[in-house]
């Protein structure tokens, strides 16, 4: 049987929904779940779906992915920016992994255009608000070579 997608998700992101909802929406990151969920399902896929504020849990989680799950999709929020122990261990995770963003970085402050994850990443996707956590979904399943399930 086919390992879980460790979706997680790092700090603030609980708050999703009513955080800068002009820059991050109103989907909260409950929504996102169902949704992600629902996507994964299409592709014959089951989540693990988390969220943390804490640097150290988020690194055992992709640690633990690396024996656990059949692929990463990560929203680092600001350790995306700051944490080379992050990149350290996606890197020995040995997973594809996919980098997600609501917000474009890019077309933000000059702090956030370095992404420590994007260098061991697989692919990102950004700036598509919670819709870009259903493509990351179908990237994942690309990545995957799963071809059972439907892309519809
Ligand atoms: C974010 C972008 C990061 O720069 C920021 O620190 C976040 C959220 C996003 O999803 O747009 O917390 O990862």
């Amino acid at each position: 049987m086919q390992k879980p997608v460790y979706v997680l998700n790092g700090p603030s992101l609980n708050l999703l929904g009513q955080r800068e909802p002009h820059i991050y929406g109103t989907t909260t990151l409950s929504d996102i779940e169902n949704m992600v969920t629902a996507r994964a399902r299409v592709h014959g896929l089951s989540v693990q779906f988390r969220q943390t504020n804490h640097e150290g849990h988020m690194i055992d989680w992709v640690i633990e992915a690396r024996e656990k799950a059949c692929g990463i999709i990560i929203n680092g929020a600001a350790w995306t920016h700051s944490s080379i122990a992050l990149m350290d261990a996606l890197k020995a995770a040995e997973l594809p992994v996919i980098e997600v963003h609501l917000s474009n970085p890019y077309a933000r402050e000059e702090f956030r255009h370095l992404s420590y994850v994007a260098k061991v990443a697989s692919g990102v996707i950004c700036g598509l608000g919670a819709h870009g956590y259903v493509l990351a979904v179908d990237a994942l399943a690309m990545k995957l070579n799963i071809t059972g399930g439907s892309s519809a």
